[in-house]
């Protein structure tokens, strides 16, 4: 049971798992717009990774579906991460909503990283999660917004490593 997918919704994820094996040797691309014809849901599409394809919810979220394994785990490890990590540190995670096999309910976040602010404050970020006892990996500007508040948020931290 979801809040925000339907029970068809969640049908359609299925079906794409369960073919999704068919594809892990394709390109990123081919992946995705497979994965797209597949899963055939009424959302703009607002962009994909090697891992994950993302939707805009219309209401201020994004489901993120997995296009491979990998990204069934990435799922896992930022629900994981973002339920078990420090109190302080939640406001440079992107907040996690929901999450089922293979998929993910985030905040949206729209917000691009200007690359003054990311050079400046990446390092210190960076060595506030290492404090926390969690490994940062993947913080590349295409995987962090910044938030109304200011503060650079991370959107894909499926690759972090939690001690
Ligand atoms: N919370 C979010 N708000 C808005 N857009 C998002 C959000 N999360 C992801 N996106 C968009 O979806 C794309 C794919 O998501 P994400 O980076 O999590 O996938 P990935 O496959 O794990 O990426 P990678 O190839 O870096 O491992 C992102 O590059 C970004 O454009
Ligand atoms: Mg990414």
């Amino acid at each position: 049971m979801s809040d925000f997918l339907s029970k068809k919704e969640i049908k359609s994820i299925k079906l794409w798992l369960s073919k999704m094996h068919h594809y892990k040797n394709s390109s990123k691309s081919k992946r995705a717009n497979k994965a797209k014809k597949i899963l055939n849901l009424k959302y703009k599409k607002l962009g994909n990774g090697r891992q994950r394809i993302a939707y805009d919810l219309n209401n201020g979220y994004v489901l993120k579906v997995a296009l491979t394994r990998s990204g069934i785990q990435n799922n896992k490890t930022e629900f994981k991460i973002y339920k078990h990590c420090r109190a302080g540190l939640r406001k440079y995670l992107c907040r996690v909503k929901e999450v089922g096999h293979g998929w993910i309910i985030m905040k949206k976040m729209n917000i691009e990283v200007p690359n003054k602010i990311y050079n400046k404050k990446l390092p210190k970020l960076k060595n506030k999660f290492l404090d926390a006892g969690l490994k940062p990996r993947d913080m590349g500007n295409g995987n962090v917004r910044l938030s109304k508040e200011g503060k650079i948020t991370v959107v894909d931290y499926g690759n972090f490593i939690m001690y």
